[in-house]
């Protein structure tokens, strides 16, 4: 079965790269369905390579997974995930669009390994009553259409966050519109949105939603066990949903309450995604005036909405990293005034540091992220952490590659942290990694907790 999956799968991703042109316009359609084409593809040659690299990839797995079966459960996952690493090479031979489709596409046939191993009780935390067994998340745009929620948190990211969701479906900016600056682990994107829309993604996340509700009424009546597990209404991890408008729309506030109205019945926290530079106009929503009238508006929505027991989904804003002092402050006034839930803290930049500048792709307009972001975006997350005095959870997200990188955001004021850029760099291995490496960082300088580290450089 899983080797048919795997052909199949494999066939219809080589087919998409020979008629990329013709695949264009039904991209979503073709991946979401998971309909493989009717007519066997005619191989170019550079495919052909990249099947017996795959080939050769899928055969070493399988070897090493019947060489393993005597291992126990934990070793043999750590295998799995660390054999991950051996398909890189054949994900940066690809197109970066396509070498996401595909990334995503396995995630949402379960083609990727699944996490095990309990992450270390050092990383649990609870934040708006919300159990993380880890803090370290999968940033927006990575999943923006909801398409494989259960596979990304199966590699043992602590939440996952989908989106942008814009209300009415769009197509985004024209191709090529992501390009790597593969030398300085960063990528330039200009996608603009592109998003299947709302009632997609409500139809999507509602299927599996019912699907686990099932599951967990058909565990409860097996078991008694009263003790609160970790996860969200997305199962075994959080799931965050972060909103957009769409490009042409000239009612912004009207975009984000559509979205609160038809997606928060799924969502674990809320996100108004008003930084991305790649839609025009958008940035300014972050200017005081803005921004209150519209979190005003976005908090009644929710607010007037009925919840249960566990009321409506915490509401957060991510923001830009390329404000001044004086937008900052701004910001921060505001999500205190309006007891905003938390901030995401950053999108990518529009400016180019150093060493990118050198780098001709850097002329690409769009926004830059990965680790010549690190910098920039840590510094913002200091600034807001002093000035919110860490009343509001932060999230802390730009440039983090490694453990280090994200006790490093905790330190300087984060709650839990995001990635992207590093993850579509390294692939599933680098999950375990981050999470191994941060919790001996915290044991190394004594913490008990990541409560305990956050905003620990002043004090
Ligand atoms: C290709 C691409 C698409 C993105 N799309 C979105 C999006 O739709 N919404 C959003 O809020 N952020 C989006 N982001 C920004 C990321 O969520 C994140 O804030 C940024 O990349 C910085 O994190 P990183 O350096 O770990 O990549 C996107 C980033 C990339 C690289």
């Amino acid at each position: 079965m899983a080797a048919r999956a795997s052909r199949n799968f494999l066939r219809e991703a080589l087919y998409r790269k020979a008629n990329l042109k013709a695949f264009d316009g039904s991209r979503h359609s073709s991946s979401v369905a998971g309909t493989a084409p009717g007519t066997a593809p005619k191989i170019p040659h550079s495919s052909k390579k990249g099947m017996l690299l795959t080939g050769a990839t899928i055969g070493l797995l399988i070897a090493g997974g019947a060489y393993v079966s005597t291992a126990d459960e934990a070793t043999f996952c750590g295998w799995l995930f660390s054999a991950t690493k051996l398909v890189n090479p054949f994900f940066a031979f690809l197109d970066p669009e396509d070498a996401h489709w595909l990334g995503l596409s396995a995630a949402a046939r379960g083609l990727v390994p699944k996490e095990k191993r309990p992450d270390p009780s050092i990383l649990g935390l609870e934040i708006w009553g919300r159990k993380f067994s880890n803090p370290v998340g999968l940033a927006a745009g990575f999943d923006k259409n909801a398409e494989a929620v259960e596979g990304l948190l199966g590699l043992g990211f602590g939440f996952v966050e989908v989106g942008s969701v814009t209300p009415v479906p769009q197509e985004g900016n024209p191709k090529p519109r992501i390009f790597r600056l593969r030398q300085e682990g960063a990528i330039i994107n200009r996608c603009g949105f592109n998003s299947e829309g709302i009632v997609a993604v409500a139809k999507r996340l509602g299927t599996q939603h019912g699907k686990r509700k099932l599951a967990e009424i058909s565990r409860t009546s097996v078991s008694s066990n009263d003790d609160v597990q970790p996860g969200g209404k997305a199962g075994p991890g959080i799931l965050g949903v972060n909103l957009g408008k769409n490009k042409t729309s000239e009612d912004a506030a009207a975009d984000y309450v559509q979205g609160v109205h038809t997606l928060s019945q799924y969502a674990d926290y809320l996100v108004i995604n008003v930084s991305s530079p790649n839609t025009p106009g958008l940035r300014k929503l972050q200017g005081r005036k803005q921004l209150k009238d519209l979190i005003k508006k976005v908090q009644a929505a929710r607010d007037e909405m009925q919840w249960g027991e566990e009321g409506p989904p915490p509401l957060l804003v991510k923001i830009a990293p390329d404000l001044s002092k004086e937008d900052l402050e701004d910001i921060a006034a505001v999500a205190l005034t309006l007891r905003l839930d938390g901030l995401i803290i950053s999108n990518t930049t529009i400016s180019r540091p150093d060493p990118v500048s050198k780098n001709p792709v850097a002329e690409e307009p769009g926004g830059l992220s990965g680790k010549p972001l690190f910098n920039l975006s840590t510094n913002v997350l200091k600034e807001m952490y002093l000035l919110t005095r860490g009343k509001i959870p932060l999230i802390g997200c730009g440039g983090i590659s490694s453990g280090e990188d994200a006790y490093k955001k905790i330190r300087a004021g984060a709650t839990v942290v995001q990635l992207y850029t590093a993850f579509a760099y390294e692939g599933p291995a680098l999950i375990p990694q981050i999470k191994a490496e941060l919790a001996q960082c915290l044991e190394r300088d004594g913490f008990k907790s990541v409560r305990e580290a956050v905003g620990a450089d002043y004090r």
